[in-house]
């Protein structure tokens, strides 16, 4: 029988709550599949951080090169640990030490689940978003302190590889889906970065000439997002526009709960890894009110990834056929509990 080795990382807050209910209903689509997944329970979090002084051991990214896929709850803890810390320490140290390149986020309406949006007219956006550089890439920033004089200094980096790999994954991702890419950038202000941008959407674009390109500026795409979802299909954004699109996915199809994601390194070699869009949710973390959907779908990304299809289309059928019926957490309208809708999804299996 095939078994996968699933490195789990549950991290903080909900983190813990929606993989603890996520990962059985995974084992279970597993079994009736004919497969098995063998997980590694791993306690890296800002918790670990107070024991240890550091958020993952120092081999940390070493150790997961071994799995064949990492899946992981949320991270951070900003009572305890400063976001700045615990995030760069573990989450950005993994998709920049495993050169997670691409974060694929699916934004659609699963069945019965009524978004917040006036238009009922179905979306189906897959946003790309660039994941180890640009505005996260961490280097060379500073404060340099001095009184009235203070200024802090943070510098976006944009390489010809990283840009034109993100952008090559969307254009393949288009031909699969609806043929049309939006390419992110704000170009009318970022003189250097997004105009470089914008050139290697034209050169990687001639490569695929089936596939319709449109240009974006963030601010416009932002309210097209809202106002008119269903004329996009592939969305190519850096880092941080493409983590606050995703947000804006997130919340056009029912909220954080339900938005999933890929983070994948297209060249292969490396695991990848498979979280919800969604943090740690201090707000709500240890009252079973976490919605576990945004980790079940993330789980189903991750079966995809790992060839197991089948499985991957019962586990999306299964949330779907409860979704249908109306029963969810309370932030889908419903009254069940983390635990319970995850043990939903498991009957209907
Ligand atoms: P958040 O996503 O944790 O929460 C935003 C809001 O959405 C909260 O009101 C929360 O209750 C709600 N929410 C989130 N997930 C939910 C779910 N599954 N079910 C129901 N409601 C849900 O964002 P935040 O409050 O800005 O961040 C909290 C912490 O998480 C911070 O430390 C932040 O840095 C971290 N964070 C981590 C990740 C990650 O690990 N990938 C992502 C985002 C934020
Ligand atoms: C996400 C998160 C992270 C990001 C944070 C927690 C660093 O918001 O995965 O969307 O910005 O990438
Ligand atoms: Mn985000």
């Amino acid at each position: 029988m095939k078994n996968y080795r699933i490195a789990l990382l549950p991290g903080d807050g909900i983190g813990s709550e929606v993989m603890e209910a996520a990962w059985p209903v995974l084992q279970t689509v597993a079994e009736r599949q004919g497969f098995s997944l063998e997980g590694d329970w791993l306690p890296w979090s800002c918790d670990y951080y107070l024991k240890h002084g550091t958020m993952m051991p120092a081999d940390g990214v070493e150790q997961l090169r071994a799995f064949d896929a990492i899946y992981l709850g949320a991270v951070g803890l900003p009572a305890t640990v400063p976001d700045h810390v615990s995030l760069r320490e573990l989450l950005l140290a993994i998709r920049q030490g495993l050169d997670l390149s691409v974060n694929a986020r699916p934004h659609r309406l699963l069945a019965g689940v009524k978004g917040p949006l006036r238009t009922d007219r179905p979306f189906d956006i897959l946003c790309i978003r660039e994941n180890t550089e640009g505005e996260y890439a961490g280097a060379g920033g500073r404060v340099h302190r001095g009184g009235e004089l203070e200024v802090a200094v943070e510098t976006a980096i944009f390489t010809r590889a990283g840009v034109e790999r993100v952008l090559r994954h969307g254009f393949e991702q288009a031909r699969l889906r609806g043929g049309k890419l939006a390419s992110v950038t704000k170009s009318n202000a970022q003189r250097h970065s997004m105009v470089f941008w914008d050139e290697m959407t034209d050169r990687v674009a001639a490569d695929y000439p089936d596939v319709a390109v449109t240009r974006y500026h963030v601010d416009a795409i932002a309210a097209r997002m809202i106002t008119h979802p269903e004329t996009l299909d592939v969305v190519v954004a850096s880092n941080l526009f493409g983590d606050i699109l995703t947000d804006i996915g997130a919340a056009i199809q029912g909220g954080l709960g339900f938005a999933a994601s890929a983070n994948i390194n297209p060249a292969g070699g490396v695991p990848g890894m498979f979280e919800p869009v969604h943090g740690s949710a201090p707000d709500i973390m240890g009252l079973g009110l976490a919605n576990p959907l945004a980790t079940l779908w993330a789980g189903a990304l991750m079966l995809r990834h790992l060839g197991e299809i089948a499985a991957a289309e019962a586990l999306m059928a299964a949330i779907e056929k409860v979704t249908a019926t109306g029963a969810g957490t309370p932030d889908m309208g419903g009254d069940l509990s983390t635990t319970q809708l995850a043990a939903a999804v498991t009957a209907a299996l």
